[in-house]
C-alpha cells in the first residue's frame, strides 16, 4: 500500500442548508481524493460559524448539521479515513479565536473581500454582527487547532485562508515558531455559477441544484437555466459564452468532444435549448442519483451519524487540548498545572 502523507487536511461546511453542485465541484470531490492521500483528515461541521449570521435561527443550524454530514458521507467521505467533528463541541477553538483576535486589526477584517461580499449579499451594512465580521479569525483557529496545513476550499475562501496565514506569521513572529503555513487546495472548478447566470450558486440564493434534488427538481431547474436570450428559435445562431447550460456542460460532461460539437452547432444555429438541456439533465442525474441513493440510505440510521460525530469530536478534542497547552505556554498564560 502507498504510504500516506503526514500533512493534516481540514475542511468544513456551515450547516445552513443542504449542499449543492457548487460544493461538490468546489471542494467535496477534492476532499474525497485527499482522504486517500493523507493520513490525517478532518471534516468539521462549522455550526459556530453558521450562527454568526443565524443567531436567531438555532433550529436551522441544528437540523442542517445532520444534513451536511449526510451530504459529505454520500459523496464518499469515509469516517474511517476522515475524522468528523462539530465545531461548537471543541471549546479550545473558541479560546484560540480570542487569542488570535489580538493579532488582527478591525481595518484588516473589514477589507477581507469574502466578508465584504457576504456582508453586501446579506445587507448588513454597519449593523454586521461582530461575530460575523471576525469569522475569518475563528476559521484560522478551526484550521490551526489541529495543526492543519492543507485546506481544500472553493475560490471564495481564498481571502479567508490568506488572512489565516497572516495570523500564522504574526503569531510565530511574536511567540516563536508554532504554526505552519496553510496551503489552500483549489478544485478544477472552484466557482460554480447559479442557474440564473447572475451569481455564484448559493445556499441562500435559491439558484443551486442540490445533491439531494430529485430528478423532477433537477429537470425543473435545468429547464429554468439562463441561456442566450437572443436564441429564440432553434435555427437562430446562439451564444455559448455566459450560457449557463454550456457552463455546466463544460464542468460536468466528461465527453469534451461531444461538448465542443454541441457548441459549434449551437453557435451556427440548428440546436434548440431544450435539446441541450435534456442532455444536461441526463448528465446531472447520472452524477446525483447515486449520491441521492446513498444519502437516503444513510438518513435511515441517524444513530450511526451521531456516533461517528461523537467519536470524531472526542478525538479532535484531545488534539485541541494538546495544542492549547502549547499555545498557553507560548503566550505565558500557563499559570497552573492543566485543570
Ligand atoms: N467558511 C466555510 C464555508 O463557508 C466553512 C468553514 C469553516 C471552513 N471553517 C472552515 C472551511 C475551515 C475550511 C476550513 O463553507
Amino acid at each position: 500500500m502507498k504510504k500516506l502523507k503526514e500533512d493534516v487536511v481540514l475542511t468544513g461546511d456551515r450547516p445552513t442548508g443542504k449542499l449543492h453542485l457548487g460544493h461538490f465541484v468546489g471542494s467535496m470531490q477534492n476532499r474525497v481524493k485527499l482522504q486517500n492521500e493523507y493520513a490525517h483528515c478532518f471534516y468539521m461541521v462549522a455550526d459556530i460559524q453558521a450562527l454568526t449570521d443565524n443567531a436567531e435561527n438555532p433550529s436551522k443550524v441544528r437540523e442542517n448539521a445532520f444534513e451536511v454530514v449526510l451530504d459529505n458521507l454520500a459523496v464518499g467521505l469515509s469516517p474511517k479515513k476522515t475524522t468528523f467533528f462539530i465545531q461548537s463541541q471543541i471549546p479550545e477553538i473558541a479560546e484560540l479565536t480570542v487569542l488570535f483576535l489580538n493579532l488582527v486589526t478591525l481595518a484588516r477584517l473589514r477589507r477581507n473581500p469574502t466578508v465584504k461580499d457576504e456582508m453586501k449579499q446579506k445587507g448588513f451594512g454597519e449593523n454586521v454582527p461582530a461575530g460575523f465580521l471576525i469569522y475569518p479569525v475563528s476559521q484560522a483557529a478551526d484550521i490551526l487547532f489541529c495543526d492543519s496545513n492543507i485546506v481544500p476550499v472553493g475560490e471564495d475562501q481564498l481571502p479567508v485562508i490568506e488572512q489565516a496565514n497572516e495570523i500564522v506569521t504574526k503569531f510565530n513572529s511574536i511567540y516563536g515558531e508554532t504554526f505552519r503555513k496553510i496551503q489552500p487546495i483549489l478544485s478544477r472548478a472552484p466557482r460554480l455559477i447559479g442557474i440564473d447566470g447572475n451569481n455564484k450558486a448559493g445556499k441562500s440564493l435559491g439558484n443551486a441544484i442540490y445533491l439531494s434534488d430529485s430528478l423532477k427538481e433537477i429537470k425543473k431547474k435545468v429547464m429554468m437555466m439562463y441561456t442566450d436570450p437572443n436564441h429564440i428559435r432553434a435555427n437562430n445562431p446562439g451564444k455559448v459564452e455566459g450560457n449557463v447550460v454550456f457552463t455546466y456542460l463544460d464542468i460536468f460532461d466528461l465527453n469534451k468532444i461531444e461538448v465542443e460539437k454541441l457548441k459549434a452547432q449551437y453557435r451556427l444555429g440548428g440546436l434548440g435549448d431544450v435539446e441541450v438541456k435534456k442532455l444536461l439533465i441526463d448528465i446531472l442525474e447520472n452524477i446525483i442519483a447515486p449520491i441521492r441513493g446513498r444519502r437516503e440510505e444513510l438518513a435511515k440510521n441517524p444513530k450511526f451519524i451521531e456516533n461517528l460525530l461523537q467519536e470524531g469530536t472526542e478525538k479532535a478534542r484531545a488534539i485541541a487540548k494538546t495544542t492549547m497547552k502549547k499555545v498557553r505556554e507560548k503566550i505565558k498564560i500557563d499559570y497552573f498545572k492543566p485543570i
